[in-house]
């Protein structure tokens, strides 16, 4: 059973989690976080079921997009994914193929038949310099008095959860180290590696590579047009237009508009941290990540 914790940094920013099995979760993780996990694990997964499993603010949405425009052959903006994490397994059994889910959940708790083959594993990953100024502005943006009375984030304080692991999905240092141990280990060809920076520089390989990997053909037109409807600045575009999916991002922002998008760019956590930050942060990267086959790019 998951026990609600509260954590406060020195300035005083505090966020209040679920607990589990030393793991934390959001407060809207399905039910007692147990129960949901054990379904998850027996879970019926479709041949043509997408899973996108990233650590928060690496590209989730993108990702999203890029597959769901590619499992359907329609370029509709389709909003924010259906989480395996906040979806009762109920509902998640009632959606239409091809069911496009992503989680925040490591590949060890994924469905048992996903990691004997079935379905496909999307992975992107990104430097985690600005995945955290990300999480920053996107967690600073939420104004609903839900959110509002179990966090508080001052830059300071979320950098401090942030190299201590705890955040709501842990420590990024401890999610990519999962990675490296499930690249060394998993023997299916069902997982695809993505890199944020990689994708930033050269979308158009990306979705050809993705493609290939979804096992869907076809011709370059079409993947020219997922390219141009996948950049930045047409998904902030699509988001922002009136006829956009409501969800309940925008409901819980100030100007209502999806905290998702701001400015899908790398090295711009050159803006957040002080020169003292960075050097603490790159000491404390360099030791974790000293086995690790990651090599991320920062600018
Ligand atoms: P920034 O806050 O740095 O702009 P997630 O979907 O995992 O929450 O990740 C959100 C991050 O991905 C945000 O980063 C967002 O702008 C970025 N992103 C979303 N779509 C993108 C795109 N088409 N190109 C580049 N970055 C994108």
């Amino acid at each position: 059973m998951a026990e609600q914790v509260e954590i406060r940094s020195k300035d005083g920013s505090f966020q209040k989690l679920l607990k589990y099995d030393d793991r934390y979760y959001v407060p809207n993780f399905v039910g007692n976080v147990k129960d949901h996990l054990a379904a998850i694990d027996v879970m019926e997964v479709r041949e043509d079921d997408t899973f996108i499993l990233t650590y928060p603010k690496s590209g989730t949405h993108w990702t999203f997009t890029l597959v769901s425009m590619l499992r359907t052959g329609t370029t509709i903006y389709r909003g924010s994914p259906t989480f395996l994490d906040y979806t009762d397994m109920e509902t998640l059994d009632k959606l239409p193929s091809p069911r496009v889910l992503a989680t925040h959940l490591t590949f060890d708790f994924m469905p048992k038949q996903v990691k004997e083959g079935k379905g496909k594993v999307i992975t992107i990953f990104r430097n985690p310099k600005d995945v955290l100024s990300s999480l920053f502005t996107f967690l600073t943006k939420l104004d609903h008095p839900d959110f509002l009375s179990r966090y508080h984030f001052k830059w300071e304080g979320l950098l401090e959860f942030f190299m201590e692991g705890e955040t709501y999905c842990g420590s990024w240092f401890d999610y990519i180290q999962n990675w490296d141990k499930v690249m060394a280990e998993h023997r299916g060809n069902n997982v695809m590696y993505l890199i944020y920076e990689d994708m930033i520089q050269d979308l158009r390989s990306n979705v050809q590579k993705l493609a290939m990997f979804l096992g869907v053909s076809f011709g370059p037109d079409y993947l020219d047009t997922v390219t141009k409807k996948c950049t930045f600045l047409n998904m902030v575009t699509e988001a922002t237009k009136a006829a956009a999916p409501s969800e309940q991002w925008k409901e819980v922002t100030k100007n209502k508009t999806l905290p998702i998008y701001r400015k899908g760019e790398v090295g711009d956590w050159k803006n957040y941290f002080t020169v003292a930050q960075n050097e603490y942060f790159d000491k404390v990267y360099n030791e974790k990540m000293e086995n690790s086959s990651f090599d991320f790019r920062f600018e």
